[in-house]
């Protein structure tokens, strides 16, 4: 895979967006909307947020068809930022304009260039690919589910994205210099797991993710992404069926019998 793979994947992804149906916009039961209100706000104001500076750096960078492939990849999650906020917007929940998540993230990311400003965004995906999933879990709406569906069927190429350029940027350094930053930035996902769960617990939970099996999610993705970032990794995507095996014991149990569950294409 290049950059150049990259980018002409996601102008094929972008040209290939099915429309959602916005129609089924029938509001969450008390339950639901109690589990997944807070979390749909964080989540939204993150998605596609600092997107200029990264541009920027991306540009700076002097290979073409990495800034291209970068602005693609912005305006996907600037799509995913839009598509979440129209469903709140339907629901009646504010979109935030702030949130100290979010600004603790712009921090992080910004002063210490390109690399680490990519290991940031890429923490940030790996916690997003199992709320997600948590999410789709947490809710009776077929939209919402459709909408998660959507955004984890995005994130796949974003993870590989990321992970392709911290391997080129990897490649020949030091192995004592790599694995200190690989612990580094291990202790930079724990952390953001913990604060991210203490955030959005309600839609954790109710998605069947308690403190465990969560902790063993985002283990188990940060894993692949490391095999990922080393020469000779294989840098997969995976199909809807995989992303969307969570857990039974989500807070869906208690949907009306007549809420739809989304089909699972293999
Ligand atoms: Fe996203
Ligand atoms: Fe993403």
């Amino acid at each position: 895979m290049t950059f150049t793979d990259v980018k002409t994947y996601f102008l094929a992804n972008r040209a290939s967006v099915a429309e959602l149906p916005w129609h089924e916009a029938a509001p969450l039961i008390p339950a639901e909307l109690r589990a997944v209100r807070a979390s749909l706000q964080t989540f939204q104001r993150g998605e596609g947020t600092g997107g200029d500076h990264l541009l920027d750096l991306a540009n700076q960078y002097g290979v073409p068809d990495y800034a291209a492939a970068m602005q693609l990849f912005i305006a996907e999650e600037e799509g995913h930022a839009e598509m979440l906020g129209r469903f709140m917007d339907q629901q009646g929940i504010p979109r935030l304009h702030t949130h100290w998540l979010h600004e603790v993230f712009r921090t992080l990311g910004r002063p210490l260039g390109l690399e680490h400003m990519v290991r940031v965004i890429l923490t940030a995906e790996v916690v997003a690919a199992v709320y997600y999933r948590a999410l789709a879990e947490a809710t009776c709406s077929n939209l919402l589910r459709q909408i998660c569906r959507r955004i984890l069927h995005d994130e796949e190429m974003h993870l590989a994205f990321h992970c392709l350029a911290i391997r080129q940027w990897s490649f020949g350094r030091g192995r004592l210099s790599v694995w200190l930053w690989r612990q580094f930035y291990r202790g930079l996902m724990a952390g953001t797991a913990l604060v991210v769960y203490a955030a959005s617990w309600r839609t954790f939970g109710a998605g069947g993710y308690g403190v465990g099996r969560f902790c063993a999610a985002i283990a188990a993705e940060y894993r692949r992404l490391e095999g990922m970032q080393r020469p000779g990794g294989v840098l997969a995507l995976r199909n809807a069926h995989e992303l969307m095996d969570s857990p039974a014991n989500g807070h869906a149990g208690v949907c009306p019998v007549s809420s739809p569950r989304i089909s699972m294409p293999q």
